[in-house]
């Protein structure tokens, strides 16, 4: 395992200071649509009671014709610190919208910048943003303007090779008065493939003096340092490595600040997990709950023997009660197994 170096050690010994707010972690659990819902969000912060938490985002013209505030954008007291993430290309739209975030106990705002989906780019929100400063700015100022919370953007290095932007972009969104920027490291061309470009991230890092948090292949204690030494961000978001495994976040945190690996979860512990929030799941958003907890049964099921077995079988629970036997079968098995290896150690 990496150590930290004295210089990140010292760097990192220090609250995360997003304007007026200060965060006792450097390591944040980015926005994920379709996952980092208040039940996924619970679990993470069992494991990183100190980190920021991120919603998925929320369109803000979709929050300007809607009577109620939707199931999405609910965030439960005990929660923070707590970013409400949203996303679109209307200033006006999305400064009504921050100022519903604010009301709902939101922490900071921050705005959606590197969506590369295309049903958001043609709309003018998300990534495409990159090739529209002048929107983003005014975003970010009329944003700014509307409420009394630091405001932060989650963007890409660029929209393609050819356009890799970031550097004056970034620039822009700190004089507009962003408090924070999280970069991921890859264009919107990339989508998810291919690597995240830190040493991008490292270059944001050197203009700015708002915090920049680097973004984008963080999987493990051992990336997460690696991607702080080489980009000198003041902090780490964990994206991907955080489906079907919760404990991430508080993996990092833990490590950064006590110098410990915590150990693993075992593969039982990660069902044990799986059982959990698919009842929470279903506590939360009754039938929607079931058919939403395939995916993550799925990503929780991985990395053991029988493993593909199991993915496929909970691909199509209906009930909370059918997952759970499933999954109550799957462990029973590993533990005859494991039992069978103590045993053939032991003869
Ligand atoms: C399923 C999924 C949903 C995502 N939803 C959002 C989102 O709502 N807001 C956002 O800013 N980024 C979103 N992202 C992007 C991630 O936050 C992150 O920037 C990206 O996955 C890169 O990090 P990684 O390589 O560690 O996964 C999403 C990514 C995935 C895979």
């Amino acid at each position: 395992m990496n150590k930290l170096s004295p210089a990140l050690e010292s760097r990192l010994s220090t609250p995360l200071k997003i304007g007026s707010v200060e965060i006792q972690s450097r390591v944040l659990q980015s926005p994920l649509s379709g996952v980092t819902d208040l039940v996924f969000r619970r679990l993470v912060r069992r494991y990183a009671p100190d980190s920021m938490m991120y919603t998925e985002m929320i369109s803000a013209t979709e929050l300007h014709h809607l009577k109620e505030l939707p199931k999405i954008m609910e965030v439960d007291p005990q929660e923070r610190p707590i970013s409400i993430q949203l996303f679109d290309c209307r200033p006006d739209f999305l400064a009504e919208a921050a100022q519903k975030a604010v009301a709902e106990g939101a922490d900071t705002i921050d705005i959606n910048m590197g969506c590369p989906v295309n049903k958001i780019t043609k709309k003018g929100g998300g990534s495409s943003l990159l090739r529209q400063p002048e929107v983003a700015a005014a975003i970010v100022k009329e944003v700014v303007n509307a409420v009394d919370v630091p405001v932060t953007v989650k963007t890409r290095i660029g929209w393609n090779d050819e356009e890799i932007t970031i550097l004056d972009f970034a620039k822009t969104m700190q004089n507009c008065g962003a408090q924070m920027i999280t970069v991921h490291g890859r264009t919107r061309a990339q989508g998810y493939n291919g690597n995240s470009r830190w040493e991008w991230i490292a270059r944001v890092k050197e203009v700015l003096d708002i915090p920049v948090i680097a973004n984008g292949d963080i999987f493990s204690v051992e990336s997460a340092i690696e991607c702080l030494e080489v980009t000198g961000a003041d902090g780490v978001m964990c994206s991907r490595g955080t489906l079907g495994y919760p404990f991430l976040v508080g993996e990092i945190d833990y490590f950064l600040k006590t110098g410990q690996i915590l150990p693993a979860p075992t593969p039982i512990g990660k069902l044990e997990c799986a059982k959990e929030h698919l009842q929470a799941l279903y506590n939360y958003k009754g039938k929607q709950g079931i058919q939403q907890a395939r995916k993550h049964m799925a990503w929780y099921a991985k990395g053991f023997a029988g493993a593909a077995d199991l993915r496929s079988q909970l691909s199509l629970i209906d009930t909370v009660q059918h997952g759970i036997e499933i999954i109550d079968r799957a462990i029973i098995e590993l533990n005859n197994s494991n039992k069978t290896s103590v045993c053939n150690k032991a003869t």
